[in-house]
């Protein structure tokens, strides 16, 4: 018999990555217990809405874009970057939505993302040696010894910058900002403004076209209220439990436990242990989930865990993020695809392309080369494919900024511009051109695979 679930049980089980080096934990307490009053930032339904459309998202019929910083920060919170991270993520969905012929879940890794898991305990910079930055939610990022001693004060902070990031969300998802057609309008600027704007100028006229037609037989904003907005969804690690347990309430339409500090959460590469507090919380909430499956994951393993958080096989509750390296993902990827086909499971796959391409270039800056991303994509694409398995969506680090963190891309960003603009808190994230056009270019590929199919379904 397993112990009963609450939303506290993950305390009895290890945990990494979670500090326990408060200077005051009684402060800790305090904190947590004030989170438990205040309101929650999502509701169930519109937790359950988007497991209904992640399910559709397993089943074949829609796919999934998932994005945002890799690390949330207090300094760089701002309404114009929340604003262009939403308008890329809008941009880029136009064009796989036409491409895909199937329309897109559309999901910010905003709203909460804060706290990181980091590889070191201790960073050492000319020889002195401090705590890790593990996230503004946790601690500072200046290499100071005050900056680095965690501070619950920072949960607060980090909920209320939520709530507010997540109410800017809100008025644009249906104040009309996301209106089809200005989306498609700015699109139109990038690509003229792209050094590979004519490889891209194909499909946006083909979109342009399509809209046209739509509106000249009468589907316009008026009549098709959806045209003028869109459903968007938060998500985030859950990293700290402490926070996501305070955060966690009854549904009194269902009389379930829900997480309301997100619409989806999910469990890292390095906290996925399946007797580990991470899996132990994930398991009693309803939400959907992610979990990130990693180049070490062997197929069995893989079953083991699906089982453990979706016993029921329930479409969309699941989704699987490989995240293997361009490198590896060819190797790897393949049995565990074919493991939970074989399986019957049901679970969305999907690739994050970012956490194993991440390299130092000579000088020192962490960095993602763009070919190595869109190489693991189309690889994942491809293998999907082969072993009949969809594939679901892509979850990217990026902004809707004009930086400098990963290499290549059109303007080919090399190693001496790193340094122009590099803000990241954390890892290295596409910027906004590179964002888009990594969708163009997997919109190619979608489009070509798709014509394949059909040719040999014709011979
Ligand atoms: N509401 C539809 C959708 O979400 C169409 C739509 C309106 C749309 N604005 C959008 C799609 C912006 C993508 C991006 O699919
Ligand atoms: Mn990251």
């Amino acid at each position: 018999m397993t112990e009963r679930w609450t939303p506290s049980s993950w305390r009895a089980k290890p945990a990494k990555h979670i500090p326990s080096d408060y200077p005051d934990m009684g402060e800790l307490t305090r904190v947590e217990n004030e989170l438990r009053a205040m309101p929650p930032l999502v509701f169930a339904g519109e937790a359950r809405r988007l497991k209904t459309l992640l399910g559709n998202v397993a089943n074949g019929n829609a796919f999934l874009l998932q994005g945002g910083d890799c690390a949330e920060s207090f300094k760089e919170f701002a309404a114009d970057n929340i604003r262009d991270t939403f308008r890329l993520i809008l941009q880029m969905a136009v064009v796989l939505t036409f491409a895909g012929g199937k329309p897109v879940v559309k999901v910010g890794r905003m709203a909460g993302q804060f706290g990181k898991p980091r590889s070191s305990p201790v960073e050492v910079k000319d020889g002195v040696e401090l705590p890790s930055y593990r996230g503004d939610n946790i601690n500072g990022m200046g290499f100071t010894p005050e900056e680095r001693i965690p501070d619950p004060q920072r949960l607060l902070k980090a909920y209320a910058q939520s709530a507010s990031t997540l109410n800017l969300l809100r008025a644009f998802a249906t104040g009309g900002y996301a209106d089809l057609d200005n989306v498609h309008r700015w699109t139109l600027g990038f690509v003229d403004g792209s050094p590979q704007g004519a490889r891209y100028r194909a499909l946006s006229d083909k979109i342009s076209e399509t809209l046209d037609f739509m509106s000249a037989i009468g589907v316009t904003p008026e009549s098709h209220p959806t045209l003028h907005q869109v459903e968007f969804f938060t998500s985030h690690e859950a990293l700290l439990l402490g926070f996501e347990e305070a955060m966690t309430r009854v549904d009194s339409t269902s009389g379930d436990w829900y997480d309301t500090s997100a619409h989806l959460v999910w469990i890292g590469e390095r906290t996925r242990q399946l007797d580990g507090a991470h899996i132990e919380f994930c398991k009693g909430i309803k939400n959907p989930i992610g979990i990130k499956i990693g180049p070490t994951v062997e197929p069995d393993e893989l079953i083991r865990i699906v089982d453990a958080l979706n016993p029921g096989n329930e479409a969309g509750r699941l989704t699987l993020y490989g995240r293997f390296g361009s490198d590896k993902v060819e190797a790897r990827l393949p049995a565990l695809m074919a493991a939970t086909k074989r399986e019957d499971k049901s679970v969305v796959w999907a690739i994050d392309p970012m956490h194993g391409n991440t390299l130092s270039a000579a000088n020192g800056y962490k960095t993602r080369p763009f070919d190595r991303i869109l190489s693991e994509v189309k690889s994942f694409i491809e293998v999907a494919r082969a072993e009949g398995v969809h594939p679901g969506g892509v979850h990217l680090e990026m902004t809707g900024q004009n930086v400098t963190e990963c290499l290549g891309g059109a303007r080919a960003l090399s190693e001496g511009e790193l340094a122009d603009r590099y803000h990241t808190h954390c890892d290295p994230r596409l910027n906004g051109e590179q964002a888009l056009e990594l969708a163009f270019l997997v919109a190619e590929k979608l489009k070509s695979d798709a014509a394949e199919a059909a040719f040999k379904a014709a011979v």
